[in-house]
């Protein structure tokens, strides 16, 4: 068999792509991270100096432009056209604008026909936040994973430091990453939102391991 769909949903650095790659790793399915895809669209729209609320022009980009990353590629490199975009995407400024852009129907329609593709039949992991409720309905696996936002904060806070990367205060970080989950969550199509038959983790106390043994469990399971 191919293996399964395995739907990872839920709010902002919740650890998604941590457990997803190393979930995928485990079954060895593809891993498909979306949140990728809706950052290179913003991405490409401030390399254009494109506004945020011109949204016309933002569809037209985003049919425009190829993303193309390689499944199962550890690296986890996404393009733009023929331009690596893999760090660009993590900026402050693409996290502060890629709510406006993921609200735009037409961008997500474009990216939902998109993910559907490479989600085919299965054997894949993919996270977002519209996976289990839009994008793999029928999946028969779906976890809607959280944790507190002081703690997600502070994971990132941790993550920043040790890569280096200059990192706002604690308390900077978390309310970004709250204000990104409020537009995320009340956005009119696709909101952040747990699928009624997702099975959600709340992984503030647990480690990454735990958080990876449960859900192989739940796959173990099914499969
Ligand atoms: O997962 P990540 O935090 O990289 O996602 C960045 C943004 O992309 C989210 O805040 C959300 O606005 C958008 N997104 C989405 N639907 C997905 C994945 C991401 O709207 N399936």
């Amino acid at each position: 068999a191919k293996g399964l769909q395995v739907a990872i949903d839920g709010p902002a650095s919740a650890g998604k792509s941590t457990v997803a790659k190393k979930v995928a790793k485990k079954f060895g399915y593809v891993y498909c991270d979306t949140g990728a895809m809706y950052r290179s669209v913003t991405w490409a729209a401030l390399q254009a100096n494109l506004s945020m609320d011109d949204k016309e022009a933002i569809v037209e980009l985003a049919q425009k432009i190829n993303i193309s990353f390689q499944p199962g590629d550890p690296e986890q490199r996404v393009f733009v056209d023929n331009h690596e975009v893999t760090k660009e995407i993590r900026s402050n400024e693409v996290a502060e604008n890629v709510s406006a852009v993921a609200a735009i129907p037409e961008v997500r329609s474009e990216m939902v026909q998109e993910q559907r593709k490479i989600a085919g039949q299965g054997g894949i992991v993919m996270d977002g936040r519209d996976i289990g409720t839009t994008v793999l309905p029928n999946a028969p696996v779906k976890i809607f994973l959280v944790a507190s936002a002081y703690e997600r904060a502070r994971r990132r806070f941790e993550e920043n430091k040790a890569k280096g990367i200059a990192t706002s205060t604690l308390e900077e970080l978390q309310k970004a990453i709250e204000l990104r989950d409020q537009k995320d969550s009340t956005r009119k199509v696709s909101p952040l939102t747990k699928a009624s038959d997702a099975i959600e983790i709340d992984s503030t106390h647990l480690t990454i391991n735990e958080v990876v043994d449960e859900i192989s469990k739940i796959i173990e399971k099914k499969d």
